[in-house]
Protein backbone atom coordinates (compact mmCIF):
# COMPACT_ATOMS: atom_id res chain seq x y z
CA UNK A 1 0.00 0.00 0.00
CA UNK A 2 1.27 3.71 -0.99
CA UNK A 3 1.32 6.36 1.37
CA UNK A 4 -1.59 8.04 -0.20
CA UNK A 5 -3.17 5.25 0.12
CA UNK A 6 -2.93 4.89 3.69
CA UNK A 7 -4.28 8.62 4.55
CA UNK A 8 -7.30 8.00 6.24
CA UNK A 9 -9.43 10.31 3.43
CA UNK A 10 -8.60 8.47 0.48
CA UNK A 11 -11.54 5.41 -0.16
CA UNK A 12 -12.91 6.41 3.20
CA UNK A 13 -16.43 4.82 3.77
CA UNK A 14 -18.32 7.83 4.78
CA UNK A 15 -21.36 9.39 6.58
CA UNK A 16 -21.73 12.60 5.63
CA UNK A 17 -24.93 15.43 7.08
CA UNK A 18 -25.96 17.86 5.46
CA UNK A 19 -24.60 16.51 2.29
CA UNK A 20 -27.66 18.03 0.17
CA UNK A 21 -25.59 21.63 0.33
CA UNK A 22 -22.82 24.02 0.76
CA UNK A 23 -19.86 22.57 2.88
CA UNK A 24 -21.77 19.03 3.29
CA UNK A 25 -21.76 18.76 -0.15
CA UNK A 26 -18.18 19.99 -0.95
CA UNK A 27 -17.43 17.40 1.38
CA UNK A 28 -19.20 14.31 -0.36
CA UNK A 29 -17.71 15.09 -3.96
CA UNK A 30 -14.30 15.66 -2.28
CA UNK A 31 -14.17 12.18 -0.29
CA UNK A 32 -15.58 10.75 -3.45
CA UNK A 33 -12.54 12.23 -5.52
CA UNK A 34 -10.67 10.54 -3.25
CA UNK A 35 -12.28 7.13 -4.25
CA UNK A 36 -14.74 7.24 -1.35
CA UNK A 37 -18.26 5.85 -0.60
CA UNK A 38 -20.53 8.28 0.48
CA UNK A 39 -23.81 7.85 2.58
CA UNK A 40 -25.33 11.67 1.86
CA UNK A 41 -27.54 12.67 4.63
CA UNK A 42 -29.84 15.14 4.78
CA UNK A 43 -32.97 16.42 6.00
CA UNK A 44 -34.38 17.36 2.78
CA UNK A 45 -34.40 14.25 0.79
CA UNK A 46 -34.38 16.05 -2.76
CA UNK A 47 -31.11 17.57 -1.73
CA UNK A 48 -29.33 14.16 -0.18
CA UNK A 49 -30.40 12.21 -3.83
CA UNK A 50 -29.91 15.33 -5.79
CA UNK A 51 -25.80 14.94 -4.25
CA UNK A 52 -25.88 11.09 -4.63
CA UNK A 53 -26.86 11.05 -8.16
CA UNK A 54 -24.08 13.81 -8.44
CA UNK A 55 -21.28 11.44 -6.65
CA UNK A 56 -22.56 8.35 -8.72
CA UNK A 57 -22.33 10.13 -11.94
CA UNK A 58 -18.71 10.41 -11.40
CA UNK A 59 -18.36 6.58 -10.66
CA UNK A 60 -18.95 6.73 -6.74
CA UNK A 61 -20.41 4.25 -4.69
CA UNK A 62 -23.16 6.80 -2.85
CA UNK A 63 -26.77 6.54 -1.64
CA UNK A 64 -29.06 9.30 -0.52
CA UNK A 65 -30.40 8.76 2.99
CA UNK A 66 -32.92 10.40 4.71
CA UNK A 67 -32.71 11.70 8.71
CA UNK A 68 -32.77 14.39 11.07
CA UNK A 69 -29.78 14.85 13.16
CA UNK A 70 -30.97 15.96 15.91
CA UNK A 71 -33.14 13.29 16.16
CA UNK A 72 -31.77 10.43 18.51
CA UNK A 73 -33.30 7.28 17.42
CA UNK A 74 -33.32 8.17 13.66
CA UNK A 75 -29.39 8.69 14.07
CA UNK A 76 -29.20 5.50 15.87
CA UNK A 77 -30.85 3.97 12.78
CA UNK A 78 -28.20 5.69 10.51
CA UNK A 79 -25.45 4.44 12.55
CA UNK A 80 -27.47 0.56 12.35
CA UNK A 81 -27.92 0.49 8.63
CA UNK A 82 -24.73 2.39 7.18
CA UNK A 83 -22.26 -0.33 6.77
CA UNK A 84 -25.07 -2.27 5.29
CA UNK A 85 -25.95 0.85 2.63
CA UNK A 86 -21.88 1.40 2.29
CA UNK A 87 -21.40 -2.39 1.57
CA UNK A 88 -18.05 -2.08 4.23
CA UNK A 89 -18.08 -0.44 7.80
CA UNK A 90 -18.00 3.20 8.58
CA UNK A 91 -14.74 4.86 8.52
CA UNK A 92 -15.10 8.77 8.28
CA UNK A 93 -17.79 10.46 9.83
CA UNK A 94 -18.63 14.09 8.81
CA UNK A 95 -21.01 15.94 11.34
CA UNK A 96 -21.73 19.18 9.40
CA UNK A 97 -25.53 19.53 8.84
CA UNK A 98 -25.97 22.80 10.87
CA UNK A 99 -28.99 25.66 10.85
CA UNK A 100 -28.27 29.54 10.98
CA UNK A 101 -30.11 31.69 13.99
CA UNK A 102 -29.69 35.35 14.33
CA UNK A 103 -30.85 37.67 17.14
CA UNK A 104 -30.22 39.40 20.17
CA UNK A 105 -30.57 37.80 23.03
CA UNK A 106 -34.62 38.06 24.29
CA UNK A 107 -35.45 38.23 21.41
CA UNK A 108 -34.55 35.23 20.04
CA UNK A 109 -37.74 32.72 20.78
CA UNK A 110 -36.70 29.85 23.09
CA UNK A 111 -38.20 27.41 20.53
CA UNK A 112 -35.95 28.90 18.22
CA UNK A 113 -33.01 28.76 20.77
CA UNK A 114 -34.44 24.64 21.05
CA UNK A 115 -34.21 24.48 17.15
CA UNK A 116 -30.94 25.41 16.61
CA UNK A 117 -29.30 23.66 19.49
CA UNK A 118 -31.08 20.17 18.16
CA UNK A 119 -29.69 20.48 14.48
CA UNK A 120 -26.54 22.23 15.88
CA UNK A 121 -25.24 20.96 18.73
CA UNK A 122 -27.47 17.62 19.42
CA UNK A 123 -26.56 16.97 15.90
CA UNK A 124 -22.99 16.72 16.33
CA UNK A 125 -23.88 15.00 19.98
CA UNK A 126 -25.90 11.70 18.17
CA UNK A 127 -23.28 11.55 15.61
CA UNK A 128 -20.39 10.98 17.81
CA UNK A 129 -21.92 9.35 20.43
CA UNK A 130 -23.86 6.49 17.86
CA UNK A 131 -20.31 6.41 15.47
CA UNK A 132 -17.27 6.83 17.65
CA UNK A 133 -17.48 3.30 19.65
CA UNK A 134 -17.92 1.61 15.83
CA UNK A 135 -14.65 3.45 14.84
CA UNK A 136 -12.92 2.98 18.01
CA UNK A 137 -13.89 -0.79 17.93
CA UNK A 138 -12.32 -1.06 13.93
CA UNK A 139 -9.43 0.40 15.39
CA UNK A 140 -9.14 3.01 12.58
CA UNK A 141 -11.06 6.19 10.92
CA UNK A 142 -11.82 9.74 11.46
CA UNK A 143 -14.69 12.20 12.68
CA UNK A 144 -14.78 15.39 11.45
CA UNK A 145 -17.22 18.02 13.31
CA UNK A 146 -18.15 21.28 11.81
CA UNK A 147 -18.25 23.81 14.36
CA UNK A 148 -17.09 27.42 13.10
CA UNK A 149 -15.16 30.73 14.18
CA UNK A 150 -18.73 31.49 16.22
CA UNK A 151 -17.48 28.87 18.10
CA UNK A 152 -14.97 30.99 20.05
CA UNK A 153 -15.23 34.85 18.33
CA UNK A 154 -18.65 35.04 20.24
CA UNK A 155 -19.81 37.18 17.52
CA UNK A 156 -23.29 39.59 18.80
CA UNK A 157 -26.62 38.59 17.96
CA UNK A 158 -25.50 35.09 17.31
CA UNK A 159 -25.94 33.67 21.05
CA UNK A 160 -27.51 30.55 19.88
CA UNK A 161 -25.36 29.74 17.10
CA UNK A 162 -22.40 30.62 19.32
CA UNK A 163 -23.32 28.33 22.13
CA UNK A 164 -23.56 25.26 19.65
CA UNK A 165 -20.91 26.10 18.09
CA UNK A 166 -18.33 26.62 21.40
CA UNK A 167 -20.57 22.99 22.00
CA UNK A 168 -19.27 21.23 18.94
CA UNK A 169 -15.31 22.44 19.77
CA UNK A 170 -15.64 21.04 23.01
CA UNK A 171 -17.18 18.05 22.58
CA UNK A 172 -14.22 17.46 19.63
CA UNK A 173 -11.49 18.18 22.13
CA UNK A 174 -12.80 15.72 24.55
CA UNK A 175 -13.19 13.34 21.89
CA UNK A 176 -10.19 13.68 20.55
CA UNK A 177 -8.25 13.22 24.03
CA UNK A 178 -10.27 10.19 24.39
CA UNK A 179 -9.57 8.65 21.12
CA UNK A 180 -5.74 9.28 21.32
CA UNK A 181 -3.71 5.83 20.58
CA UNK A 182 -7.45 4.39 19.14
CA UNK A 183 -5.92 5.13 15.45
CA UNK A 184 -9.53 7.13 15.15
CA UNK A 185 -8.43 10.78 14.81
CA UNK A 186 -10.70 14.19 14.77
CA UNK A 187 -10.52 17.28 13.09
CA UNK A 188 -13.01 20.49 14.56
CA UNK A 189 -13.66 22.99 11.74
CA UNK A 190 -14.43 25.90 12.29
CA UNK A 191 -14.84 28.20 9.32
CA UNK A 192 -15.95 32.39 8.93
CA UNK A 193 -17.90 32.84 6.23
CA UNK A 194 -18.52 30.62 3.48
CA UNK A 195 -20.88 31.43 0.01
CA UNK A 196 -23.91 28.14 1.09
CA UNK A 197 -27.36 28.35 1.44
CA UNK A 198 -26.99 29.08 5.71
CA UNK A 199 -28.59 32.63 5.51
CA UNK A 200 -31.23 31.74 2.83
CA UNK A 201 -32.58 28.93 5.26
CA UNK A 202 -32.06 30.12 8.36
CA UNK A 203 -33.69 32.48 10.55
CA UNK A 204 -32.33 36.06 10.90
CA UNK A 205 -34.13 39.34 11.99
CA UNK A 206 -35.84 41.60 9.37
CA UNK A 207 -33.24 44.65 10.05
CA UNK A 208 -29.97 41.97 9.26
CA UNK A 209 -31.31 39.78 6.46
CA UNK A 210 -30.29 41.96 3.94
CA UNK A 211 -26.61 42.38 5.78
CA UNK A 212 -26.27 38.61 6.33
CA UNK A 213 -26.77 38.13 2.42
CA UNK A 214 -24.47 40.50 0.65
CA UNK A 215 -21.93 39.22 3.61
CA UNK A 216 -22.01 35.89 2.16
CA UNK A 217 -20.03 36.89 -0.49
CA UNK A 218 -18.27 40.27 0.51
CA UNK A 219 -16.58 38.81 3.45
CA UNK A 220 -15.86 35.29 2.24
CA UNK A 221 -12.27 34.61 1.97
CA UNK A 222 -12.62 30.87 0.34
CA UNK A 223 -15.60 28.50 -1.14
CA UNK A 224 -17.12 24.96 0.19
CA UNK A 225 -14.67 22.85 -2.05
CA UNK A 226 -11.52 24.61 -0.68
CA UNK A 227 -12.62 24.23 3.14
CA UNK A 228 -13.51 20.38 2.48
CA UNK A 229 -10.43 19.90 0.78
CA UNK A 230 -8.07 21.37 3.58
CA UNK A 231 -10.42 19.65 6.47
CA UNK A 232 -9.61 16.14 5.03
CA UNK A 233 -5.96 16.83 4.64
CA UNK A 234 -6.19 17.95 8.17
CA UNK A 235 -8.04 14.97 8.98
CA UNK A 236 -4.81 12.93 7.42
CA UNK A 237 -2.08 14.63 9.21
CA UNK A 238 -4.13 14.45 12.60
CA UNK A 239 -4.86 18.01 13.10
CA UNK A 240 -7.33 18.43 15.86
CA UNK A 241 -8.36 22.21 14.59
CA UNK A 242 -8.78 23.41 11.21
CA UNK A 243 -9.28 27.63 10.62
CA UNK A 244 -9.43 27.50 7.05
CA UNK A 245 -9.44 31.66 6.54
CA UNK A 246 -7.13 34.35 7.87
CA UNK A 247 -9.85 36.23 9.50
CA UNK A 248 -10.45 33.15 11.55
CA UNK A 249 -6.57 32.92 12.71
CA UNK A 250 -6.50 36.56 13.43
CA UNK A 251 -9.93 36.37 15.74
CA UNK A 252 -8.73 32.97 17.24
CA UNK A 253 -4.96 34.36 18.26
CA UNK A 254 -6.43 38.30 19.55
CA UNK A 255 -8.75 36.43 21.46
CA UNK A 256 -6.13 34.19 23.23
CA UNK A 257 -3.52 37.30 23.46
CA UNK A 258 -5.96 39.77 24.69
CA UNK A 259 -9.17 38.31 26.15
CA UNK A 260 -10.15 41.32 27.65
CA UNK A 261 -9.21 43.79 24.94
CA UNK A 262 -11.17 41.39 22.56
CA UNK A 263 -14.71 41.65 23.81
CA UNK A 264 -14.29 45.32 24.56
CA UNK A 265 -13.42 46.06 21.00
CA UNK A 266 -16.77 43.67 20.29
CA UNK A 267 -18.32 45.31 22.21
CA UNK A 268 -17.82 49.16 21.07
CA UNK A 269 -17.74 47.63 17.50
CA UNK A 270 -21.35 46.67 17.89
CA UNK A 271 -22.55 49.39 19.79
CA UNK A 272 -21.81 51.50 16.48
CA UNK A 273 -24.01 48.84 14.45
CA UNK A 274 -26.99 47.65 17.33
CA UNK A 275 -30.20 48.45 16.64
N1 LIG B 1 -21.58 28.89 5.56
C1 LIG B 1 -20.90 29.43 6.53
O1 LIG B 1 -20.54 30.64 6.47
C2 LIG B 1 -20.50 28.61 7.72
C3 LIG B 1 -19.50 29.13 8.58
C4 LIG B 1 -19.13 28.38 9.68
C5 LIG B 1 -19.70 27.14 9.91
N2 LIG B 1 -20.67 26.67 9.08
C6 LIG B 1 -21.27 25.38 9.37
O2 LIG B 1 -21.14 24.53 8.26
C7 LIG B 1 -22.14 23.53 8.32
C8 LIG B 1 -22.82 23.39 6.96
O3 LIG B 1 -23.52 24.58 6.71
P1 LIG B 1 -23.62 25.24 5.25
O4 LIG B 1 -23.11 26.61 5.39
O5 LIG B 1 -23.05 24.35 4.23
O6 LIG B 1 -25.22 25.37 5.16
P2 LIG B 1 -26.28 24.86 4.08
O7 LIG B 1 -27.56 25.45 4.55
O8 LIG B 1 -25.82 25.19 2.71
O9 LIG B 1 -26.28 23.27 4.27
C9 LIG B 1 -26.77 22.66 5.43
C10 LIG B 1 -27.45 21.36 5.08
O10 LIG B 1 -27.86 20.74 6.30
C11 LIG B 1 -29.17 20.22 6.11
N3 LIG B 1 -29.86 20.12 7.41
C12 LIG B 1 -30.43 21.11 8.14
N4 LIG B 1 -30.99 20.63 9.23
C13 LIG B 1 -30.79 19.29 9.22
C14 LIG B 1 -31.15 18.24 10.09
N5 LIG B 1 -31.86 18.47 11.21
N6 LIG B 1 -30.79 16.98 9.77
C15 LIG B 1 -30.10 16.72 8.63
N7 LIG B 1 -29.73 17.69 7.76
C16 LIG B 1 -30.07 18.95 8.06
C17 LIG B 1 -29.86 21.22 5.18
O11 LIG B 1 -31.00 20.66 4.54
C18 LIG B 1 -28.73 21.56 4.24
O12 LIG B 1 -28.72 20.71 3.12
C19 LIG B 1 -23.11 23.94 9.44
O13 LIG B 1 -22.82 23.21 10.62
C20 LIG B 1 -22.76 25.41 9.65
O14 LIG B 1 -23.07 25.85 10.94
C21 LIG B 1 -21.07 27.38 7.98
Amino acid sequence: MTKREQKLSNGAAAVVTGAGSGIGRSFAYEIARRGGAVLCVDLREERAEETAKALRELGAHAVAYTCDVGNAAQMAQLAETSESLLGRPVTLVVNNAGVGLGGQIGDVTLEEWHWCMNVNLWGVVHGCHFFAPRLKALGYGGIINVASAAGFAAAPEMSTYNVTKAGVMSLSETLSSELTGTGVKVTVLCPTVVPTNIVNDGKLPSYRAEFAKSAMTKFALTNSDEVARKTLDALDKGQLYMLPQIDGRIAWMFKRIAPRMYARSLGEAYRLVAP
